[in-house]
């Protein structure tokens, strides 16, 4: 095949396995959190003062996904009085904006609740109109993600970080929503550094990397690979697969990825890109290994040298310490 023979069938193959990205796995920590949230929001409609949450895990452990998740749970919709159609969203997303301040982040939730000219006027209107269209909205949780960005430009306890953190207290005192501080594990810092706004957000959630179990006992990310080639073959059509109830083609992905979700995915459908292209439907280590070859993983690799050609029994060996360190 030409060179942009090969570029073209790439390319089409890439828009293919794209349609697998709505697909989420919903392992024990994004129930727990799915849960957990649910009662933080039924605490709060029961209780004079609301529930926080706060859910960090390092990039890449799927924060973002589980907001995806329980928006999915609570969609939007209209409610129609006599007079008038009011939008009801009961559950949004929202990101701290970098750098941030009272002005950019009530605008920011402003946006992301649907107001017309979300940055017009001075911080204290805006905090006004928000207070007031959460209310018409009967909005029961603000998912807040990348909360670190508080941090990004001063440290905890800092004039600017405690002044959005009071900020953020005054506005669910007024509003009884419950609120989930999304970010990455510096922010519980943050959370604690204040102890009123630690006492508010009093559910934590951490997310870590999946565990790769033993032979005897399936580990997360043994659960989450079989989820996941199960949908290569309902939704993109693929016929066979690795298969990953065998335990060391999960230490491979593991040694590959160290565990991070992102990194498995990316490795995953690099993979299936590259079967695919190849006008086959069938997923082999083959092509983990022509994908690991990319060096898309290799800062998470936990192995020197590419663990989809070598042995089971020498991958094993070179990994035994840093197992031991899990
Ligand atoms: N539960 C999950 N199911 C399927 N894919 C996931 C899941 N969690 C994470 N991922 C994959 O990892 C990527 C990164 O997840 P994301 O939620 O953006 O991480 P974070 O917000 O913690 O940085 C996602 O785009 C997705 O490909
Ligand atoms: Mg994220």
């Amino acid at each position: 095949m030409s060179k942009t023979g090969r570029l073209l069938a790439y390319q089409a193959a890439a828009h293919h396995i794209a349609q697998i990205d709505t697909t989420i796995v919903n392992h024990s920590k994004l129930r727990a959190a799915h849960e957990g949230l649910d009662e933080c929001i039924a605490w709060s409609e029961a209780n004079r003062e609301p529930a926080g949450a706060v859910l960090v895990g390092e990039g890449g452990m799927g924060k973002t996904t589980i907001c995806n998740a329980i928006l999915r749970r609570y969609p939007p919709s209209i409610k129609k009085t006599a007079s008038v159609e009011v939008s009801i969203v009961p559950a949004f997303y929202a990101s701290v904006p970098s750098p941030s301040s009272i002005k950019s982040l009530a605008a920011e939730l402003l946006k992301r609740l649907g107001a017309p000219r979300p940055g017009a006027g001075t911080a204290s209107s805006l905090t006004e109109r928000l207070i007031v269209l959460l209310k018409i909205a009967e909005t029961k949780i603000i998912l807040l993600d990348e909360f670190q960005h508080l941090l990004a430009d001063s440290k905890v306890g800092d004039a600017r970080s405690n002044n959005v953190c009071d900020w953020i207290k005054t506005l669910i005192n007024n509003t009884g929503v419950t609120i989930c501080l999304v970010g990455t594990p510096a922010c519980e810092a943050l959370v604690n550094s204040d102890l009123q706004l630690a006492g508010r957000f009093a559910r934590r959630f951490r997310l870590y990397p999946l565990n790769i179990g033993t032979s005897e006992e399936r580990g997360e990310l043994e659960r989450f690979l079989i989820a996941i080639v199960e949908k290569f073959k309902e939704r993109l059509g693929f016929l066979t697969t690795l298969d990953f109830s065998d335990h060391s083609n999960s230490v491979r992905v593991w040694a590959a990825t160290s565990g991070n979700p992102r990194f498995v995915m990316r490795l995953l459908k690099e993979a299936a890109v590259l079967a695919w292209a190849a006008g086959r439907k069938n997923l082999t280590i083959g092509d983990l290994a022509e994908a690991y070859a990319k060096g898309i993983t290799q800062s998470a690799s936990k192995f020197n040298g590419n663990p989809f050609v070598v042995t089971y029994e020498a991958l094993s060996n070179a990994l035994r310490d840093s197992k031991l360190k899990m």
